[in-house]
């Protein structure tokens, strides 16, 4: 086989997504059903296990150890079928980070998993607004099945209005949420029956009922369902490849991952419909096509992941060629040569090296200091892809360092905290050099800044909360109008010299907007 047709081959037969959901809708559990019924090929730390079940398990930070729950974005890979797929974690804990939802610009396809009983959560709604923006196609997995929970017509109702979004089914449970009998494939008709098994620690007993025999067995639950279907068909709720992709519809399935039934039709889905790797734009020119030299970009950066080996990993998502490890490729912003020998796929306490890898993988480059999230890597003639969205801050602090001997290493820490991207960094003449305002989607991104300085810098600081909660980009008009004006203040973020107006409330932005000619205000978004 040609280079080409390897790549094009091995491109196609990936497949990389990520989970958005709201805490506790059972994300790792799903995770960990995912892991049971593939083939664990490589995981990159960060999925928690719970209950003394050992999930995959990440215990880099003392943080993360001490809450229970991962504080970072990794990857794990499993073998299904004939397919590689890549799973990208989405921390899913109480607050947000930036990290979050800068996954979901390396994926190619999400999958939103519901709570049966609860239906859209908040930051369910958060995640799904990102996929939306960037066209990213969503399959729905709705969780818990196996207890009460809302009707199944009333969910897809409420995802159809609340998002605009078409459920088109391909599963349908028999019995309502509690008292679950099974599913019925909508392709074929047949029905899967539910089983419990003990403790969702082995694969769910899944028992194939022709439909003669379920009608006997399940009478009125049957029949109910059946009607339902009926419903399902009048609306016209069927898969279509070309809108689930144009993102306008989205395949449901009901399970329960805690019995893991339900999972191994997810992996189905996700290897029938989810969009293997394809070309994907750059800031100059046509697409890039998987087949083109190699190519990827820095969705991610984390620093001293493991303390055995303090270093800087940069996780790289693949977009065209072939990775091989030690391969020289090129930095995108500043055309220097880049040597991968410490490419790595898992992390945590053991370290495995990866050889090749290819469109729709990750790696993870250690050492990688030059590397600063967005960059791209390649071979051959210079290639760019559009940058990162810098995604909108909702919390606003001062940091400042009380030691001034230790100012050095303050202003040292907070630069590397601006790289990684885990906070943003704004500043201003008028607050000063040593006090920098931190910016975040979620304030557990305050807390991680304060650890990181203290464990990694060995600077103690203090946070001083702003009362902003609204921020827009203005111009350099905007901030000399904006200057005397109260529940207002503009500031630089360092990262790109962007000028950004933050305001106490949606309130304020519009009384000040409406009375305020000449005055630039535009989402950051
Ligand atoms: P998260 O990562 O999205 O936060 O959720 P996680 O998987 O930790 O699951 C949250 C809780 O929901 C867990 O219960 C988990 O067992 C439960 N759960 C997940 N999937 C299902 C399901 O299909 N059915 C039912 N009935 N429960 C489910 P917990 O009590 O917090 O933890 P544990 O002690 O059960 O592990």
């Amino acid at each position: 086989m040609s280079a080409a047709s390897t790549i094009t081959a091995e491109a196609a037969r990936r497949r990389t997504f990520a989970v958005i959901s709201h805490p506790d809708a059972g994300k790792s559990t799903l995770t960990e059903a995912l892991a049971l019924h593939a083939r664990v090929i490589g995981e990159a730390g960060a999925v928690h296990g719970k209950g003394g079940r050992r999930g995959v398990v990440s215990d880099w930070m003392a943080m993360e150890r001490q809450r229970g729950i991962s504080i970072t974005s990794a990857v794990l890979q499993f073998a299904y079928r004939d397919l590689v797929i890549n799973l990208l974690d989405t921390p899913g804990h109480a607050d947000f980070s930036e990290d979050t939802y800068r996954v979901l610009t390396a994926v190619d396809c999400a999958v939103m998993l519901l709570d049966a009983a609860k239906g859209l959560e908040p930051q369910t709604l958060k995640l799904f607004e990102v996929c939306r923006h960037r066209g990213i196609p969503v399959i729905t997995f709705i969780n818990k099945w196996d207890r009460p929970g809302q009707d199944p017509l009333a969910l897809l109702d409420e995802i159809e209005q609340r998002i605009a979004l078409k459920p088109t089914p391909l599963s349908w449970p028999v019995g309502i949420a509690g008292q679950f009998h099974g599913v019925i494939q909508r392709g074929d008709g047949v029905m899967t029956a539910f089983h419990r098994t003990p403790g969702g620690a082995t694969t769910a007993i899944e028992e194939r009922v022709e439909p003669v025999e379920a009608a006997q067995r399940y009478g009125p639950d049957w029949q109910r369902a059946q009607e339902e279907l009926e419903l399902l068909e009048l609306t016209g709720a069927d898969h279509d490849q070309g809108e689930f992709l144009a993102a306008k519809t989205t395949p449901v399935l009901f399970g329960a991952a805690v019995a893991n039934f339900g999972v191994r039709q997810l992996l189905d889905a996700l290897v029938a419909y989810a969009p293997p790797p394809g070309p994907r734009p750059v800031t100059d020119g046509d697409p890039r096509p998987v087949t083109a030299p190699f190519a990827g970009f820095v969705f991610k950066i984390q620093a001293n992941m493991n303390k055995a080996h303090r270093d800087q990993v940069a996780f790289v998502r693949i977009c065209s060629g072939r990775f091989t490890r030690g391969m020289t490729v090129l930095h995108g912003g500043t055309g220097r040569p880049f040597a991968t020998k410490y490419a790595q796929q898992l992390f945590g306490a053991d370290r495995e090296t990866i050889d090749e890898a290819y469109p729709g993988d990750v790696v993870g480059l250690v050492n990688a200091t030059a590397l600063g999230i967005g960059d791209t890597l390649h071979e051959g003639p210079s290639v760019r892809f559009p940058a990162l969205p810098s995604f909108t801050p909702e919390h606003f602090a001062v940091l400042r360092s009380p030691d001034t001997a230790t100012y050095k290493r303050f202003r040292r820490g907070v630069e590397q905290l601006d790289a990684e991207g885990v906070v943003q960094v704004l500043r201003s003449d008028r607050r000063g050099e040593q006090s920098p305002v931190l910016a975040a989607v979620g304030p557990m991104q305050f807390e991680v800044a304060q650890a990181r300085l203290e464990a990694e810098f060995g600077v103690r600081t203090t946070l001083e909360h702003l009362p902003y909660e609204v921020v827009r980009r203005t111009d350099p008009a905007g901030e000399d109008l904006l200057r005397t004006m109260a529940g207002a203040e503009v500031l630089t973020r360092v990262r790109d010299g962007a000028l950004l107006a933050l305001f106490t409330s949606n309130w304020r932005m519009r009384a000040i907007a409406d009375n305020t000619r000449g005055l630039s205000l535009a989402p950051l978004l």
